[in-house]
């Protein structure tokens, strides 16, 4: 049986909408597994077109088994690229560093995947409205699924403060957009108290069916590795939903004696948006919410709703959590980008992780990591044209790739070519699903 317990003082109770205990700690989905073997998902690679092919519910044993089919709202998403990039590997000084990148899904972010479970979930109760406060690729992925399932979406988000990409999506997939005037911990706080009084169902990964379908990134990334854990997994950290996912996809994993070696899970916050990372470091029992302030739009989160459980995931993997500067991040993207994979800011906090465990010595040369990319290269295109422009503050673009003017003149342009340096090397390993 499928039910909800408290991951702070064990308290079970079927399902509901209640994801907060009276005990103060998140609510997680427990489930009783029967037996399930790896060539369960494996056979299913050969259902292509059926709803078994989406990357997620491909493993709906492991996600929601009781779960009807005909309340499935799927794209479909998931089953995104597995890559390996020698000029990113050499950046980082991990040969065996893969990304994979969650930017492909759907609406251009990870979030399709917790969200096809949380809005099939939202149909299978008879749901009429969902809402959630978002840093923007929530408000996008959510937008898009409630237009899908013919729910009414409102989406909360700081006003003047998430990339373009993303307020376009959430406008143009038809969502209420209410912009609130104070940071995204303002709007979770709004989410949280409003809930019943405006009658909507929360989506946003306190929901623990959010968490749910996020686990697939690991089942995925396994599967596309032959089931092969790597040494490392990293990933940007802001809200905490992916950490604390990743976290519970490999405990279950382990239980199930599906795999034998337990990764690392490597957490990478900003600097300026450090909360789980000073947690981490000190002797504190409970998280200190703060001021956020970081280029990555995407993780300026002072306040994280799933810290509790994230730091079960990091001391249940022997991980670790690191912050980053928004320099180091800036630095990384541009390296992720110019292989041609690109990603948002928020995502090259994961490589940019990667290359400082290195130069620490926590991750050796020889072991095997996966960064996770959360988001797309188009979703902040402003930050990347100013990048290259040279017009970002605080920010030292050591990476730009700076347009040149010129009239329109042959000759002119042949002397700008003659000058420019050799041509770049080939870059031909890819590993695909
Ligand atoms: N990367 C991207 C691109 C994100 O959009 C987010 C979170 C994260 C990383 C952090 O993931 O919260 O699981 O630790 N974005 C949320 C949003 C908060 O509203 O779109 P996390």
């Amino acid at each position: 049986m499928t039910e909800f317990k408290c991951i702070r003082c064990g308290h079970t109770k079927p399902v509901d909408d209640v994801y907060v205990c009276s005990c103060g700690g998140l609510y997680e989905v427990h489930h009783s597994f029967g037996d399930i073997s790896l060539d369960l998902f494996d056979g299913k690679l050969r259902d292509i077109g059926s709803q078994w092919s989406s990357g997620v519910w491909r493993y709906k044993e492991l996600i929601h088994p009781e779960l009807d089919a005909k309340y499935i709202i799927s794209r479909p998403e998931g089953n995104t690229n597995l890559y390996k990039r020698q000029k990113v590997a050499e950046y980082a000084g991990i040969q065996g560093l893969f990304l994979k990148h969650e930017g492909e899904n759907p609406s251009g972010s990870f979030k399709d995947r917790g969200m096809t479970v949380g809005v099939s979930v939202a149909v299978s109760i008879g749901a009429l409205k969902v809402a959630c406060a978002s840093t923007g690729n929530t408000s996008a992925s959510m937008a898009a699924y409630a237009a899908q399932a013919g729910l009414q979406g409102i989406v909360f988000i700081p006003e003047g403060m998430i990339a373009y990409g993303k307020l376009a999506q959430a406008l143009a997939y038809g969502a209420q957009v209410v912009q609130i005037k104070g940071n995204f911990d303002d709007a979770m706080d709004l989410i949280k108290k409003g809930a019943k009084r405006l009658g909507f169902y929360i989506l946003n990964s306190i929901n623990p069916w959010r968490i749910e379908g996020q686990k697939s990134i690991i089942f995925e990334m396994l599967q596309q590795r032959k089931w092969n854990p790597p040494d490392w997994i990293i990933v940007p950290a802001g809200n905490l939903g992916n950490t604390s996912a990743f976290g519970k996809a490999l405990r279950e994993l382990k239980e199930l004696g599906l795999i034998d070696k337990m990764p690392r899970i490597a957490s990478i916050q900003a600097e300026g948006a450090n909360p789980f990372y000073n947690l981490w470091k000190s002797e504190e029992k409970k998280i200190k919410p703060m001021k956020p302030d970081t280029i990555a739009t995407a993780i300026k989160i002072g306040n994280p709703v799933s810290w509790e459980k994230a730091l079960r995931s990091i001391r249940e993997t022997n991980g670790i959590v690191e912050q980053v500067s928004d320099n180091a991040i800036m630095d990384a993207k541009a390296v992720i980008d110019a292989s041609g994979v690109g990603c948002e800011p928020a995502s090259a906090a994961s490589v940019a992780g990667a290359k400082k465990l290195r130069e620490k010595g926590v991750i050796a040369g020889d072991e095997e990591a996966v960064c996770v990319l959360t988001g797309n290269l188009m979703k902040d295109s402003d930050t990347t044209v100013k990048y290259h422009l040279g017009g970002l503050e605080n920010i030292d673009a050591r990476r730009r790739n700076k347009p040149v003017q010129v009239e329109p003149d042959l000759s002119k342009i042949e002397n700008i070519l003659l000058t420019m340096g050799s041509s770049p090397t080939l870059e031909v390993k890819t590993l695909g699903v």
